[in-house]
């Protein structure tokens, strides 16, 4: 067996040791969890049986994966808000800076300052005692699934799935959460990590307040244009399908829906490097521990590679920075940003969490959207059917009033500049099949199943084969 590094973390060379109480505490804290299950990790890799079937399964990469980025990554600079019990800053000044540690209050202080938030950034806040207890909201999130779902089946990243397979498969709730029932202390081969990455959002807690404020609620605002865009009788009325106009009783907008989700993982699971789709995520964790490193500002050569690898991409040393979040926290991945992120759950994990974006940052926003739209194995998630008429409505209203988006560029400069990257993104998110029909096997609707719109040629001539 390979003998288990002594300081899983590397964290020699990029971080100032001088005056910081932040990194060290929060190292001290966690390293040997860390430690444990790198360890762990290591024994299951050595342990899978010469001819088993784990040899070609997810779990064989899981385990690369996150035997690599357990130790590999380096503990984040780390600025945090001033006057804070957090200790002070590792760094000068926020442009140092890997990762902002913050509260709530002083957050809100700080975008309220007119600031705009481009670091990853974790929010420590108190999980209330009692009434939101960690247990009881995991109970409750069991409770809840069973009750609503207990019928049907769950999406879930299932590591035995052979590695040429979508990694995920429908299984009835029931045999999920008695699996999640049965938390294991120890890492097995036996037994292996679930992963449920597509969650409604079940625990139905408030969102943080400063998501409230006016300039985060553009994918709210955008899908409500979409949607009363859609039918002449566009009133502000509860939104339903209609089954005659809607044969297919699809959802209304899944793009919508993509304001909030609950992510449930078990010890073990590992996510290889991706970048959400939608650019703007907030995660909370209510219960367990979650490793989630992340990496910022991407050389051209980095990023090459990790379009190359896509998810077994593996950054190189101490480019992916640690994170770790305990209950309470709230991790922001800000939107304009982006992240590449490749989350590790130490401990049983719920969270709950949502997509998020910010006016201010628009442009920013639609040209990451490009670079994933462009490589989709970049991102885990799937383009959002109504991506079009989303971005129509923000035309429409960009048009009416560019100021409100173009803060103190020029307008002129920044409308040109939004047009230009809508023109990039239809290219990319649309095909041109000839009519009658798209053909499957050459079709990147078809094929990234994000389905035409009308920004795919002569769509309204042709039917849609999916
Ligand atoms: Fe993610
Ligand atoms: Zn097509
Ligand atoms: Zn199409």
């Amino acid at each position: 067996m390979v003998a288990p590094p002594k300081a899983p973390l590397d964290s020699t060379t990029t971080i100032p040791s001088t005056g910081s109480k932040l990194v060290p505490s929060i190292q001290t804290k966690h390293e040997a969890a860390l430690g444990t299950l790198l360890r762990e990790m290591l024994a299951c890799k050595d342990s899978i049986p010469l001819y088993s079937g784990l040899r070609q399964s997810k779990w064989q990469q899981m385990l690369q994966i996150g035997i690599y980025v357990l130790q590999n990554s380096a503990w984040p600079a780390i600025w945090a808000s001033e006057h804070l019990d957090l200790g002070p800053n590792t760094v000068q000044s926020l442009d140092d800076a890997d990762v902002m540690y913050t509260t709530w209050d002083h957050l809100e202080a700080y975008i309220d300052s007119g600031k705009t938030l481009t670091l990853p950034t974790v929010v420590r806040g108190e999980i209330p005692q009692q009434r939101h207890s960690e247990s009881s909201v995991r109970q409750q999130f069991s409770e809840r699934m069973e009750d609503r779902f207990g019928n049907n089946k769950i999406d879930v990243q299932d590591p035995s799935i052979h590695i040429d397979q979508a990694s995920a498969r429908a299984v009835p709730t029931a045999e999920v959460l008695q699996r999640l029932e049965q938390a294991k202390k120890h890492l097995s081969n036996d037994s292996l990590p679930y992963n449920l990455l597509n969650l409604r959002d079940v625990v139905e807690k408030p969102i943080p307040d400063i998501l409230e404020r006016r300039r985060f609620q553009l994918i709210n605002s955008l899908s409500d244009r979409a949607l009363s865009r859609k039918g002449s009788n566009s009133v502000a009325g509860k939104p339903h399908t209609d089954p005659i106009k809607n044969a297919a009783g699809e959802p209304y907008i899944d793009f919508y829906s993509c304001r909030s989700f609950n992510l449930y993982a078990q010890r073990g699971a590992v996510s290889g490097c991706h970048i959400d789709w939608l650019n703007g995520t907030w995660a909370r964790l209510w219960t367990g521990l979650k490793a989630w490193p992340v990496m910022t500002n991407l050389t051209e050569q980095e990023m090459e590679r990790y379009k190359k690898f896509e998810s077994l991409y593996l950054p190189e040393k101490n480019r992916l920075k640690m994170v770790v979040l305990e209950p309470g926290d709230t991790l922001i991945m800000p939107p304009g940003t982006m992240v590449v992120h490749a989350p590790i759950t130490i401990e049983d994990a719920l969270m709950d969490g949502g997509m998020f974006w910010d006016e201010q940052q628009i442009l920013s926003i639609l040209r990451n959207i490009h670079t994933v739209a462009n490589h989709p194995g970049l991102s885990n998630e799937l383009v959002a059917r109504q991506f079009a008429g989303v971005m129509d409505a923000l035309e429409k209203w960009i048009e009416s009033d560019a100021k409100r988006f173009a803060g103190s560029r020029d307008e002129g400069d920044f409308k040109a500049e939004f047009q230009e990257i809508l023109a990039d993104l239809k290219s990319v998110i649309s095909c041109d099949c000839a009519a009658p029909h798209c053909k499957p096997a050459k079709c990147p609707c078809f094929q990234s199943r994000s389905g035409c719109s009308h920004w795919c040629a002569s769509h309204k001539s042709r039917s849609c084969q999916q």
